[in-house]
């Protein structure tokens, strides 16, 4: 039985998730000031389960030290491919991080950790690289969300197979605050909830992604 990161290394190597920065920024038009992506010029910022590159990209585009991770190796070439010699691109699964106690002032990721089966490790190895004083930005599926609710009315019990961009078997998790705080223990978060598809103004309460930001104590 495939353990969730082989799961995930099959399904985007298979069928990979790529969009323009132009396609990702409007269809998340969010994103960008949830991310920060302005905001951390000069500080080493690492982003968890990169992707093809776009968000590695934006950081690095204002002045960011940036290291992305990634399991799939189809993902890691797109990424290299996109961000060229603006940011590092390494493979590396996020339960075992390379990288010393304490080396990022910044470590972001959307849309990676509802994909583990062993979450309390990719957030312990999240927690050991930051330094004390530095800052998370974790960005999760919701389980209270029009998307889960609408997926669900749409697809039946297994609707979770009709989530990411094929229905190649991956592992979803759905996270309330509650499970997301305990994943941190010790730090200070603190939520948002985004992306509505129908109800808009129903986005602080039904968001699709449960963004959670805190500081290492
Ligand atoms: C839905 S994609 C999101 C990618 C990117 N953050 C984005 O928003 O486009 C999930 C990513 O998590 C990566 N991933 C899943 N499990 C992983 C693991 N154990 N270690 C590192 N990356 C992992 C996958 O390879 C994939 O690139």
């Amino acid at each position: 039985m495939p353990d969730a990161a082989q799961l995930a290394q099959g399904h985007w190597n298979e069928t990979p998730l790529f969009l323009t920065e132009q396609q990702r920024y409007s269809e998340y038009p969010w994103l960008y000031d949830v991310a920060e992506f302005r905001e951390h010029a000069g500080d080493k910022v690492l982003e968890v389960g990169c992707g093809t590159g776009a968000d590695l990209l934006q950081f690095a585009k204002y002045g960011a030290i940036a290291t992305g991770v990634d399991i799939t190796d189809l993902h890691l070439d797109l990424a290299r491919k996109r961000v060229g010699n603006m940011a590092a691109v390494l493979r590396a699964d996020m339960r075992e991080l390379p990288f010393e106690n304490e080396s990022f002032d910044y470590v972001y990721s959307h849309g990676v950790l509802h994909h583990a089966d062993e979450p309390e490790r990719a957030a312990s190895e999240i927690l050991r690289v930051l330094r004390p004083g530095g800052r998370l930005n974790v960005h999760l599926y919701a389980r209270w969300s029009e998307s889960a609710f609408i997926y669900l009315l749409k697809h039946g019990v297994r609707w979770k197979q009709h989530v990411e961009n094929s229905t190649a078997p991956v592992h979803i998790d759905l996270y309330t605050a509650t499970r997301f705080r305990k994943l941190f223990p010790g730090c200070d978060i603190r939520f948002s909830k985004h992306q509505c598809y129908k109800l808009r103004f129903a986005e602080p309460l039904l968001g699709w992604f449960i963004v959670g930001k805190g500081r290492k104590l």
